[in-house]
This record gives C-alpha cells, sequence and structure tokens, in this order.
C-alpha cells in the first residue's frame, strides 16, 4: 500500500464523500472546526489522511483531492450509531463539555468505541511509511495511539484534542477512564488547547495509570517519554483576510444589509447547531433587550446561522426545537411584516457567504457554555479588514484566553450577557476600533500554521530524546 511520511487520522475526511448514481464520487468540506483547521495544512503538505466520509454502510477506495491523498474508513450503521453517534457525541463530547448536558455510558457503545478505533489504527499501520509521523485527532480516536504503538513501534505518534479536557472529577465519572488514559499514552506527544488541559491530563495518568513524571508535562510510561502540551488551534488568519477584502464578498455584505433593511446594527451568530453553543443564551439577552425597548427592531436585527449537526441525537434534536420555538416566539412578539427580529437559518453555507456575513455584522455574539477553541470567533476577527465590528465572547471559550479585549461575559449570566450587548451595541468606535486592533494582530500572527508547526516540531523533539536515550 501506499507509503506516507505524514498521516493525519480523524473521525472524518475533510471531505464528506458522495457516491453518485453514476458511481463516481462527490466531495464537499466536512463539517467543524478540526477540518477548517487541518484541511489549508493538508493541501500544503504532501500527506495522507485517514477518516470516515460521513456517510454510513459506504465502501470508497483510497483517492485523492487537491493534493491530499484520502483512505476512507467505513463505518456501519450499526457503529455510526453506537461509537459516532453513542460513545463519542453521547458520552464523551457532553462530559467533556463540562457535562452541560447529562452523559449516557452504556457499555455496547464502548465496544463499538473500541472496536472502530481498532480499524483506524490497523489502517494508520498500513498507510504510514517507515518512521513516519502519525498525527491522530479528537476525541473520537483516543484508543488510537496504543493500538498503533503495538502495530508499529517505528513511528512517531502525535494526539491532539479539539475539545476541553475536562476538569479531574468529570473525567473520573467515565467506567472506562483508565483505558482512555492508556490509550492516549501511546502518544509521543498529547496536545491539548489550553495548559490547564494538560494539567488535568497529566494528573489523572499518575493517579490512574501510575506515570511518573519530570517537570510538569514530561511523563515516563511503559519505557517511554510522553509530553503533553498546550497548543491553542487557529486558521488560516491570511487567507481568510484576503477573502474577506474580495469585491464579491463587499458586494454580498452591502446587499445583505439591504436586504435587511439597512437596520442601524446587525447582530450575528454563527454556530453549529449544538447545546454547548449558547444559542439559547444569546437570544433570551436579546429578546430581553427587545422587550425594554433597546434597542427596538429598528435599530437592531439580529441573524443567527445554525448548521445542522449530529441530527438523530435526542439531545440535538429537542435542542434544535428549543431554538425553533424561541426565535419564532421573538419574531412573534417583536417582529413586524417584513421586519423580523432574528433571522434564523438552519443550513450549512459556502464561506464566501459566511465571510461576507462576518463583514456585515456590527456585532459577533459567541456564547457558548464551553468551547475548546472557539474557531469562529478567530474568524470574525481575520475577517473585519475594515478595522471595525464588536466581539462578544464567552469567558469559556478557548480564544477567550487569546482574545484578551473581546467583550468578555459569562454565559450563565443573563444580566451579565444583556448588559454585554447592550455595550457591544452601543460602544464608541474609538472603544471597539483599539480592541479590535489588539485582536487582529493576535489573530494574524498566530495562524493555524503557526500551531501545527509547533506541535509538529515539539513531536519531532520527542522523538531525538527518545533516540539519544535508547
Ligand atoms: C467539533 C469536533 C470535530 C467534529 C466537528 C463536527 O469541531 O471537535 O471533531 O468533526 O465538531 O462534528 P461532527 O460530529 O459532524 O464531525
Amino acid at each position: 500500500t501506499h507509503q506516507a511520511e505524514m498521516v493525519i487520522v480523524a473521525n472524518r475526511l475533510p471531505f464528506d464523500l458522495e457516491q453518485q448514481p453514476d458511481g463516481t464520487t462527490r466531495a464537499r468540506q466536512a463539517p467543524g472546526g478540526l477540518v477548517t483547521a487541518l484541511a489549508p495544512i493538508l493541501s500544503r503538505r504532501q500527506g495522507a489522511w485517514i477518516g470516515w466520509p460521513g456517510t454510513p454502510d459506504v465502501d470508497l477506495d483510497p483517492t485523492e483531492n487537491d493534493g491530499i491523498s484520502l483512505f476512507p474508513v467505513r463505518l456501519s450503521q450499526a457503529e455510526v450509531d453506537d461509537y459516532y453517534e453513542g460513545f463519542s457525541n453521547d458520552t464523551l463530547w457532553p462530559l467533556y463539555h463540562d457535562a452541560v448536558n447529562p452523559s449516557t455510558f452504556d457499555r455496547s457503545w464502548w465496544e463499538s468505541y473500541q472496536a472502530v478505533n481498532q480499524r483506524f489504527a490497523e489502517r494508520a499501520a498500513e498507510v504510514a511509511a517507515p518512521g513516519a509521523t502519525v498525527w491522530v485527532h479528537d476525541y473520537q480516536l483516543q484508543l488510537v495511539p496504543q493500538m498503533l504503538r503495538r502495530l508499529r513501534s517505528d513511528v512517531r505518534i502525535g494526539f491532539f484534542l479539539h475539545i476541553p479536557f475536562p476538569p479531574v472529577e468529570l473525567f473520573m465519572r467515565l467506567p472506562w477512564r483508565q483505558q482512555i488514559i492508556t490509550g492516549l499514552l501511546g502518544a509521543d506527544l498529547i496536545g491539548f488547547h489550553l495548559p490547564g488541559g494538560a494539567r488535568n491530563f497529566v494528573r489523572l495518568a499518575k493517579s490512574l495509570v501510575g506515570v511518573s513524571t519530570t517537570g510538569t508535562t514530561t511523563m515516563q510510561f511503559d519505557g517511554r517519554t510522553i509530553r503533553a502540551g498546550a497548543f491553542p488551534i487557529s486558521i488560516d488568519s491570511a487567507g481568510q483576510a484576503s477573502l474577506a477584502a474580495t469585491p464579491e464578498v463587499h458586494e454580498t455584505a452591502r446587499q445583505l444589509r439591504k436586504d435587511l433593511g439597512n437596520p442601524a446594527k446587525i447582530i450575528l451568530g454563527i454556530d453549529r447547531l449544538d447545546y454547548t453553543k449558547g444559542i439559547d443564551v444569546r437570544l433570551q439577552a436579546f429578546e430581553e433587550l427587545l422587550l425594554a425597548g433597546d434597542p427596538s427592531v429598528q435599530d437592531a436585527v439580529m441573524i443567527q446561522v445554525a448548521t445542522p449537526s449530529r441530527e438523530r441525537i435526542g439531545s440535538y434534536i429537542r435542542m434544535r426545537e428549543d431554538i425553533e420555538r424561541r426565535v419564532g416566539a421573538i419574531n412573534g412578539n417583536h417582529g413586524r411584516i417584513g421586519r423580523p427580529a432574528v433571522h434564523y437559518l438552519h443550513q450549512s453555507l459556502p464561506r464566501e457567504e459566511l465571510a461576507a456575513f462576518y463583514v456585515a455584522a456590527d456585532v459577533m455574539t459567541v456564547t457558548p457554555l464551553r468551547d475548546g477553541m472557539n474557531l469562529v470567533a478567530k474568524e470574525y476577527v481575520a475577517c473585519r479588514v475594515d478595522g471595525g465590528g464588536v466581539l462578544l465572547l464567552s469567558e469559556f471559550t478557548g480564544a477567550a484566553r487569546e482574545l484578551r479585549t473581546a467583550l468578555l461575559v459569562n454565559p450563565y449570566d443573563t444580566d451579565g450577557v444583556k448588559e454585554g450587548l447592550r455595550t457591544s451595541l452601543t460602544m464608541p468606535t474609538v472603544d471597539a476600533r483599539r480592541r479590535m486592533r489588539a485582536m487582529r494582530r493576535q489573530v494574524l500572527t498566530h495562524d493555524v500554521d503557526r500551531w501545527a508547526a509547533a506541535f509538529l516540531s515539539e513531536l519531532e523533539g520527542t522523538r531525538d530524546v527518545l533516540a539519544e536515550a535508547a
């Protein structure tokens, strides 16, 4: 088989591959932050990507797209139910996001999680060249590092978690806590967005598996050295900025404002439709401001783009119903004919159109209850080539650690979010521009290439240390 020097292993391929009736396949960019972050890097490096094409029960041959070799992993419908929707997204996802929703702990889901992780590990073992670097991604594949190491002791293994790593007390609820920690310890380097995540991991590795440590982030286990560290992810900042600067995007943004009836202020939210994103929080705050008559619907409109996500899981179905009921209620109470207060799109939009939304938005609301990083916040900042716009940002996002001059709010504090929204709408331009300037400096100097380079050079450093010791 193909022998790649650099292998990405992630639950999803960067593209959803759809089999057409005529037997050919069509590719669409897959949802979520992981792909947004990694697609630009991989199309520049000649790598291989192992992942699921996004549909159950399809057998696809390896293929190439934008210079990336794609190796599709087949998941049966039962595995989509148990490994993906079950264990990954109804056990780990809520638990790792501060248990904002209750997790289901189901033993048959765990069986499926192990079996699918083994399949990904085997595929990686086939594809990787001798001594290759294999970079495993996210919570769906936490057992792959150890499984791969058993098959291929010659490869260098990195793991990066794209979602928060939870506090020790929450992680301890997991019936399979020891196996997950051991699975991750198969890597040479384990990356998190924040130093706190790395610290939590090391504490758990000590208490559950008995690793010994030197310093705060270097562990010894199984005769190997393993490091944990913080690598805050980012976006293709320059690419996003130049997209936002095109005449087409400007024209779309101008047209959007016109279509909305030239409101004084446009408030924007763009999220996957997920209960961690705090979409309800900002709708509540906006509605309370409208009730108080300040701003009025004449002054401000809200656009909420909610990208369809994980639509078969109960908590997502309920969340969608809740959001749609709220939007309906707000428009019923405050809208006029031709002038709804909230424009709600349950759609996945092309990036050119999203860029136009960012350019048009006077206030960008990012209010998750918990978010590993949140790349939407960074995209907004990168798109504001005009230096305008206000970012209202939850303090419980990774992005809040870097975008210090955003207007930070506690999403659990409805009055605080309401005040934050009011402040955003009335902020003097000089103040807004000063804040935006500082955020732009941050985002433009810390892009996704820098993130990947930091992770990969640390991973190679780990390897050198090992080689010297041997
Ligand atoms: C987050 C996760 C990704 C995931 C994405 C979309 O960004 O960190 O691993 O791919 O959400 O979710 P989905 O379940 O559709 O892949």
